[in-house]
């Protein structure tokens, strides 16, 4: 596993530290390498990887060897999204093609402690995540246990779809629950995350912001990645 770059080593619960994690799955798949250096150059400090399965989500994306040759091409963390089913299947795999972070749904983890800990085993920094019509109270029993908490903003299984307000209470319940009960995880968004939202994320509470579209889409991933971190970092001394 790779070591973190110098923002993550900072104290992840400085309201000023903000990571963005820009999603690949909205870049050009032949200039990948390219893309994803525009970005890092952008103030990128993860890269998001959208792994589906066409049965938990309508789609299908990519698997270990995509993330194998994007190690090769980023030191920058691998954070790992995975919408698939029987996901304990492929966490070894997934840990060996060099992902750094391994997230994983709720819906889709019958027996979640036990996946979260093997991702763990594998030496990666494991998260959970949930759709928007999961509740955070779902999570009550492995906030202690993981890095990272992904609240999705949009249904999972595309990229480019509108942003779902009704979610932003989810970053607030987490941020209270982080604080009462003195957990570390950090708090991540994604799904709709652009110029015209970033800031109400950003106050609700997310930390860790991935951005599909708003990077990789129209115009260059550089001048798309800064301008939305810096949005977010005027944000981050509004958290309400
Ligand atoms: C959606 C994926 C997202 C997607 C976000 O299922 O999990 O990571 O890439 O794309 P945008 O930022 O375009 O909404
Ligand atoms: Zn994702």
């Amino acid at each position: 596993m790779l070591e973190f770059p110098q923002l993550l080593t900072l104290d992840p619960l400085d309201p000023t530290v903000i990571d963005l994690a820009p999603s690949i799955l909205a870049a050009d798949f032949a200039h990948l390498a390219d893309q994803v250096e525009r970005a890092e150059a952008g103030g990128g400090t993860v890269i998001h990887v959208d792994v589906m399965d066409g049965h938990f989500v309508p789609n299908l994306t990519l698997g270990p060897p995509l993330v194998k040759s994007l190690r090769r091409a980023t030191r920058l963390p691998l954070d790992c999204h995975l919408m698939i089913e029987n996901a304990d299947l492929f966490i070894a795999e997934f840990a060996d093609a060099g992902a750094d972070w391994i997230s994983v749904h709720q819906e889709a983890c019958p027996h979640l402690n036990r996946t979260l800990h093997l991702i763990k085993q594998h030496n990666c920094r494991a998260g959970v995540v949930i759709n928007p019509a999961t509740p955070v109270d779902t999570l009550s029993e492995v906030l202690d246990i993981v890095h990272h908490v992904l609240i999705m903003t949009v249904n999972p299984g595309f990229g480019g779809q509108k942003f779902l307000p009704e979610t932003l209470h989810k970053m607030k319940k987490l941020a209270k629950i982080r604080a009462e009960r003195g957990y570390q995880f950090r708090i991540e968004v994604d799904g709709g995350v652009g110029m015209d939202t970033v800031a109400e994320v950003v106050q609700a509470g997310a930390e860790i912001l991935v951005a599909g579209s708003a990077v990789f889409g129209e115009g260059d991933a550089k001048v798309n990645a800064q301008a939305l971190l810096e949005a977010a970092r005027s944000a981050s001394f509004e958290r309400v």
